[in-house]
C-alpha cells in the first residue's frame, strides 16, 4: 500500500501543529516544502521552522529542498534517524556529495526531478538514493493541475527498478487528487504528497481517509 504524506504547505500556516495532530493518525509523514525563492519563485521556510516542525511530531519527516544550495541547508537541519531528505537534480552538480552528506546524517536521500527533465539524467544515481520523486507540477506552488504525462514518467522509472532489481521508492508530488491516485499506486508510486487535494477541503481527516479507502482498493 502506498505511503501518503499531506504537504503543509498548503495547510493552515497559523495552525500547523493542530494540522499534524489531527493528520497524524492517518497518514505515513508530513512533506514540508522548502523554498529559496531562486530555485523556484516561491519562499517558504528556513531550518528554525523545519526543525520545530520535525519535533513536533513522531510521524515520518519528508523534507523537499527547492533551493540552490541544498548542502548549506543540510548542515543546519536537524531532523530524526530516516527522514527522507529529497534535493533537485537540477539544482546542483554536486549530486554525489550532497547523497553522501545525507547519508551521514543517517537520513534516507531521495533526488526530485522536474517535470521538463530528462528523466535518464538521474539513472547515475538510482542505485545510490533511498527514493525518486517525480514532480508532477512545476515546483514552486500548491494546486496546481497534474501533468499527464507523470505517468509515463513514473512507469519509466519503475520498469528501470524492476529490470535492474533497484530498491529505490517511486513519489510523486504535484496536483495528486481522488481522480488520479488509483493510476498513480498502479503504475508504481509508493510516497504520494497531498496539498491542495486534502487543505482546500473544508476537512482535511475525511479526505486523507477518503483517499486512503481509494487506494487500498488498488
Ligand atoms: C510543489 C510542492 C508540493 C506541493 C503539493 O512545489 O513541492 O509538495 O505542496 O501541493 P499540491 O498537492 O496542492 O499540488
Ligand atoms: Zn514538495
Amino acid at each position: 500500500v502506498a505511503a501518503l504524506y499531506p504537504s503543509l504547505i498548503a495547510a493552515d500556516q497559523l495552525n500547523l501543529e493542530r494540522e499534524m495532530r489531527l493528520l497524524e493518525p492517518h497518514c505515513q509523514g508530513f512533506h514540508l516544502d522548502v523554498m529559496d525563492n531562486h530555485f523556484v519563485p516561491n519562499l517558504t521556510w528556513g531550518p528554525l521552522m523545519v526543525n520545530a516542525l520535525a519535533r513536533a511530531t513522531t510521524s515520518r519527516i519528508w523534507v523537499h529542498l527547492m533551493v540552490d544550495d541544498p548542502l548549506a541547508l543540510l548542515s543546519v537541519l536537524e531532523l530524526p534517524a530516516e527522514s527522507l531528505v529529497s534535493f533537485h537534480i537540477e539544482s546542483t552538480k554536486k549530486i554525489e556529495a550532497i547523497i553522501d552528506s545525507i547519508k551521514e546524517k543517517k537520513w534516507h536521500p531521495s533526488l526530485a526531478i522536474s517535470p521538463k527533465t530528462d528523466p535518464t539524467r538521474t539513472f547515475p544515481f538510482l542505485h545510490s538514493i533511498h527514493q525518486i520523486v517525480v514532480m508532477s507540477v512545476e515546483p514552486g506552488f500548491s494546486g496546481q493541475e497534474f501533468i499527464p504525462t507523470s505517468f509515463e514518467r513514473i512507469d519509466l522509472f519503475a520498469r528501470k527498478r524492476a529490470t535492474e532489481n533497484m530498491t529505490f521508492t517511486i513519489g510523486v508530488d504535484g496536483g495528486v487528487n481522488a481522480t488520479n491516485i488509483d493510476r498513480l499506486v498502479n503504475v508504481g508510486c509508493d510516497d504520494i504528497v497531498l496539498g491542495a487535494a486534502l487543505f482546500k477541503s473544508h476537512d482535511p481527516v475525511a479526505a486523507l481517509r477518503t483517499l486512503q479507502a481509494h487506494i487500498a482498493g488498488t
